[in-house]
């Protein structure tokens, strides 16, 4: 098929680079103009006279769309992260999944650095402090959190994202790194001097555990009741990967009883998360609201990254970053 020919649905408005790619290779491009996610029957009924699908985790791709939009060539994800497609079932329909990984690496571990050190201080707690007119004299002894250097770091998933954190938690506060991964990561040994333990050792020995594993059945509510037990007192739990990583409830529970110090969320389920959702109003506690991959430079290169995926397809059969290469062999 000509490109000319090939009708590329955009579900977002996503940085305007990836569209600009996309029609200068000569594609036909539909995007959604509006500001929210179209709906389940919108993103089917417009799928449906469109040969490929530029899409993101606001968009559900499961059962009933893949079957409903079996005809689709490709379906090209903006995110790293890919759960909200069904990755079993197109892949048994034969559509590959493309997906734009380590281009918010650093973004993302930013943001997991940035809410380990806000809540080892309070920062949110105590800006909201200064807009309810309770920023009175200066107090030696209030508001005290505590520092950082030569704690110990736990990662949960030591990918690309896990391997930035824990650099920046070494070359900041030369702390020890620990991490529990699928598979031992080589470079994390030589580079970070960082140790493989199980999760049981996760939980028993870090200060600080950071979250950047994948969702999926053996992460799903992995941070439980019974985890939050497991760990120090003292401990901070950061998750910028998925909100369903850990179970809110348990966590709302460990941090009234005290099983550890505090946390820092960029993710949460739902997603918005409510205004009074109890964890707002902790003093241990920092949530912001899924920003984790959110720099110019992150997203124009994201944007890059499935334009591209759709272009090399279509000129190459080739899918550069791809979550299924079984359907291309
Ligand atoms: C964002 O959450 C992503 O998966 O890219
Ligand atoms: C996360 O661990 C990633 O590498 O995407």
């Amino acid at each position: 098929m000509k490109e000319q020919n090939v009708k590329i649905l955009v579900s977002r408005i996503f940085p305007d680079l990836a569209v600009d790619l996309l029609k200068k290779a000569g594609f036909s491009v539909t995007s959604w103009n509006q500001d929210r996610p179209m709906t389940n029957e919108e993103l089917i009924s417009r799928a449906k006279n469109h040969d490929a699908l530029l899409c993101t985790l606001s968009d559900t791709i499961d059962q009933n769309f893949l079957n409903s939009c079996s005809h689709l060539k490709i379906i090209s994800q903006y995110a790293v992260g890919y759960d909200n497609i069904d990755i079993n079932w197109a892949t048994k329909i034969g559509i590959p999944i493309g997906y734009t990984p380590d281009a918010m690496s650093d973004a993302t571990a930013d943001t997991a650095f940035g809410l380990m050190i806000a809540v080892s201080r309070k920062m949110f707690y105590l800006h909201k402090t200064i807009l309810k007119k309770q920023w009175s004299y200066f107090r030696p002894t209030a508001n005290l959190g505590f520092e950082l250097k030569n704690k110990t770091l736990g990662i949960l998933g030591m990918g690309r994202i896990g391997m930035e954190m824990a650099k920046r938690c070494k070359g900041a506060y030369n702390m020890d790194i620990i991490y529990h991964n699928r598979k031992k990561n080589d470079l994390a040994k030589k580079n970070l001097n960082a140790r493989f333990v199980n999760f049981d050792d996760l939980l028993g020995l870090s200060d600080i555990i950071s979250v950047h594993c994948s969702l999926n059945d053996k992460t799903k509510g992995i941070f439980n009741k019974s985890a939050f037990s497991c760990m120090k007192q003292s401990a901070i739990f950061i998750n910028t990967a998925r909100g369903l990583v850990h179970n809110e409830t348990d966590l709302i529970e460990a941090l009234n009883s005290r099983l550890i110090w505090g946390a820092g969320l960029d993710v949460t389920v739902p997603e918005p998360m409510q205004p009074d959702n109890p964890l707002l109003s902790m003093e241990n506690v920092a949530v912001l609201p899924h920003i984790g991959s959110g720099t110019m430079e992150a997203r124009n290169e994201m944007a890059r990254l499935a334009a591209v995926n759709i272009i090399e397809f279509y000129k190459n059969k080739k899918v550069p970053n791809i979550v299924n290469p079984e359907v291309l062999t």
